[in-house]
């Protein structure tokens, strides 16, 4: 151990936690730095070289033995470790070989962030919070990054799957509940992407026109609420630009708003590559200046502009510093700096039963036409579609898991005891392993053949799956509609199981919103399923044998076509082949906000989601009429059905009119039931707090609330409005100024 003599006079007595570089011990008694101190003591020590390579991280050292995406720097003459980051968001993504090493490395696959969203259900989130970090840590990293907290702004998005839904209150509760999971576990988050990565079409260079009131109100706001409920220790910047500057540039975001306002203590990185302007270069200036302090991975080109721009007094050495330290501060307090001798051996077996539990709790029945579900577990089933049989765990690209197994439908189906149609089984297995098979639902029976299926089977569950990536766009034919061959085998399996008095449900393996209004009257039961994870045969099957009652919400709307989406006119920017910006003229009308402006009929609405049991909203109670420093609602929610089963309760605000054009209603408080027997109760409450209230008035520069009268608007979905009652505020509330912001 190393003797830190810069810290003589910093004693805190009894504590036995010590690491190399940063605590020196003694029997009795321990000198403990600060991260401040030992930041600054460390800072103090580096050369202008050491300083520059620092601001840049590392694709490369030692701790990519461990399978990390990157890691920040290691200074050993200073006794500073380097730190490793990986992906993220639905568990942990390393490699499962390690060079000279014959032993496997798995992580659990846990269900997508649009999954764990439609749980609605902030505890649960949170464990699997807790299982991601110690995962991290047993690995032997340090910085999860995740979650991603990006809007879905439109459905075509092709990393939505990753995010968690249209609604920011949505995002920024789960995000918290996330972060606060995983950190609990002494690792950190990197919450991301910081802000308005919203398409992955010309990601790295698009520039988005959004307004400032679009970007308090939905694009910053999530990330706002999670920030300031969890305190990630580390912010992703984005690829994209926001108003003409890459957001890694911005100064008001980075620094003005997300240290100023929000209190942010971590440190800012950019995601990999991020404003490269051309030759591994970017604006380094530019982006430590903003206060985006650490340059992932970092590139030779980056170092040397670094170096010369610190060098010759262009940027500032008390701006370097800052970014230095900030990192330090983060290493300080990380695991492998305090030399953790991880264990390579989470617990897995645990965390597969987690996201099993996970996975089934966010699978939104959407149709269940004269109670066709439950199934009985001894039915006879003629399983349908090739991702039946290779079913999708989650999406690809850097939020793709290397898990140890996944179980598909067939095998969830038959571990729940269902007799499957051994006939299909054989036929499908020619397509097991063919990834493009996965948007064709092969195979196409002739009228025969179906016929013979459906008269020696109970029941056919039809899957359909979109596999969506990080890197593209889902496209609107054969990716938001279905295929041809899709709709052929719904409409035909539909007519000879229903000639014979049988009944057919489709499972939708998706990760974000397609088409159902064109084939949901043709079905007799819709499984939104998701990509749940690993254990996605066994989810499925939990709700298909009624084992777990089904409580998953949507956290987005299921528009009936395309042209209705709220961003359809303005997606994926100009010009349309190549777009180089993106005009956000949706403003703060996303989603249910644009929906309800327009009145515009849904398949499925924002909040929607059907259980086995019915429940009965009664006994809604302000405990004011009159708002003064926060407001509390409580509702009872009683189980009227005649199986248990949990419930989600929303609260939605509609704010008096003023010179803003806002939107019918907002959502501002969500609760989830326990598991209520038949005839049971419990109470929920929600506290409204000012800002809940507020608009962003951009010609105030503030959050104003305006006076009047405020509906508030219990809902078991945005348009399932159960209960309402209203309170005033007397006089406009200035809640919160700010500083003027997206000025370029
Ligand atoms: C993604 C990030 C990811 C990073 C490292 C980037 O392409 O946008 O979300 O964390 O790669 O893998």
């Amino acid at each position: 151990m190393k003797k830190c003599t810069i810290l003589k006079d910093l004693f805190i007595s009894g504590l036995s936690l010590c690491a190399v570089g940063v605590f020196a011990s003694s029997p009795q008694k321990v000198k403990v730095a600060t991260a401040e101190s030992w930041a600054k003591s460390i800072v103090s020590q580096m050369t202008m070289e050491e300083k520059a390579d620092f601001l840049c991280g590392s694709n490369g050292t030692t701790n990519n033995a461990l399978g990390a995406t990157g890691t920040t720097k290691e200074i050993t003459r200073l006794g500073v470790r380097p730190i490793g980051t990986s992906d993220g968001p639905a568990g942990l993504r390393i490699l499962s070989v390690r060079p000279a090493d014959t032993k496997t490395y798995f992580a659990t696959a846990f269900p997508i962030g649009t999954s764990l969203a439609c749980t609605w259900n902030t505890e649960l989130v949170h464990q699997v919070g807790e299982a991601i970090g110690q995962e991290v840590k047993e690995y032997g990293l340090d910085v999860f990054l995740g979650p991603g907290v990006n809007i879905h702004r439109t459905p075509l998005c092709g990393r939505n799957f990753e995010y968690y839904s249209e609604d920011p209150y949505v995002v920024g509760n789960i995000a918290a509940a996330m972060i606060n999971g995983i950190q609990s576990n002494g690792v950190g988050t990197s919450i991301k992407h910081f802000a308005a990565n919203n398409q992955e079409t010309n990601r790295s260079s698009i520039n988005e026109i959004v307004s400032e009131r679009a970007m308090r109100e939905i694009y910053l706001r999530g990330f706002e609420i999670a920030i300031k409920k969890s305190q990630p220790w580390t912010v992703m910047s984005s690829y994209n630009k926001v108003d003409g500057l890459f957001t890694s540039e911005r100064h008001d975001m980075l620094t003005d708003i997300l240290r100023g306002e929000w209190g942010f203590k971590g440190l800012v990185m950019s995601d990999w590559g991020g404003g490269f302007i051309g030759n591994n270069r970017s604006d380094v200036v530019a982006q430590i200046a903003a206060g985006n302090d650490l340059l992932m991975p970092g590139t030779n080109e980056q170092r040397a502009d670094l170096l010369s721009a610190i060098k010759s007094g262009k940027l500032k050495m008390e701006i370097v510093d800052q970014a230095i330290e900030r990192i330090l501060k983060i290493v300080y307090k990380s695991p492998t700096q305090h030399n953790y001798s991880f264990s390579n051996n989470p617990h897995i077996k645990a965390h597969a039963a987690l996201s099993r539990q996970a996975g089934a709790e966010g699978i939104v029945l959407l149709s269940n036409k004269d109670k066709t579900l439950p199934l009985a577990s001894d039915k006879h089933v003629a399983l349908l579609g090739s991702a039946s049989y290779n079913t999708l765990p989650g999406g690809r690209g850097s939020g793709d898991v290397n898990e140890a197994y996944v179980v598909s439908l067939n095998e969830g189906l038959k571990n729940a005891g269902f007799v499957l149609d051994e006939g299909l089984s054989e036929y499908y297995r020619a397509y097991q392993l063919v990834p493009q098979y996965y948007n064709a639902p092969k195979p196409d029976f002739n009228e025969q053949t179906l016929n013979r299926i459906a008269q020696s089977n109970d029941v056919a569950v039809i899957t359909i799956a979109r596999e969506t990536s990080e890197g593209s766009d889902q496209k609107v034919e054969g990716g938001f509609n279905l295929t041809n061959e899709e709709q052929s085998m719904i409409e035909n399996v539909s007519k000879a199981f229903h000639q014979v008095g049988k009944k057919v449900v489709v499972v939708l393996n998706i990760g974000t919103v397609i088409e159902t209004e064109s084939w949901k009257n043709k079905v007799d039961g819709i499984l939104l399923a998701w990509q749940p994870g690993q254990e996605v045969g066994n989810c499925i099957a939990d709700i298909l044998t009624g084992k777990v009652n089904p409580s998953g919400k949507l956290s987005m709307s299921f528009i009936k076509k395309y042209e209705d989406s709220s961003a359809a006119e303005y997606f994926p920017g100009e010009p349309a082949n190549d777009p180089k910006t993106a005009y956000y003229k949706d403003e703060v009308f996303v989603g249910y906000r644009c929906y309800d402006k327009r009145n515009t009929d849904l398949s499925y609405e924002f909040g929607f989601g059907k259980s086995y049991t019915d429940f009965k909203y009664s006994d809604l109670k302000l405990n004011s009429r009159k708002f003064s420093k926060n407001l509390t609602a409580t509702v009872t929610i009683t189980n009227t059905g005649d199986c248990a089963g949990k419930e989600v309760a929303q609260l939605y605000l509609s704010a008096p009119k003023s010179e803003l054009d806002k939107p019918v209603k907002e959502l501002k408080g969500f609760a989830k039931t326990r598991l209520l027997k038949p005839g049971e109760s419990q109470t929920l409450t929600f506290v409204l707090y000012p800002k809940d209230l507020a608009s962003f008035n951009p010609n105030a520069e503030a959050w104003i609330a305006d006076k009047g009268s405020y509906n508030v608007i219990i809902g078991a979905s945005s348009r399932d409005i159960r209960l309402q009652d209203k309170f005033e505020l007397s006089n406009r509330l200035v809640v919160e100024k700010v500083h003027p912001a997206f000025k370029q």
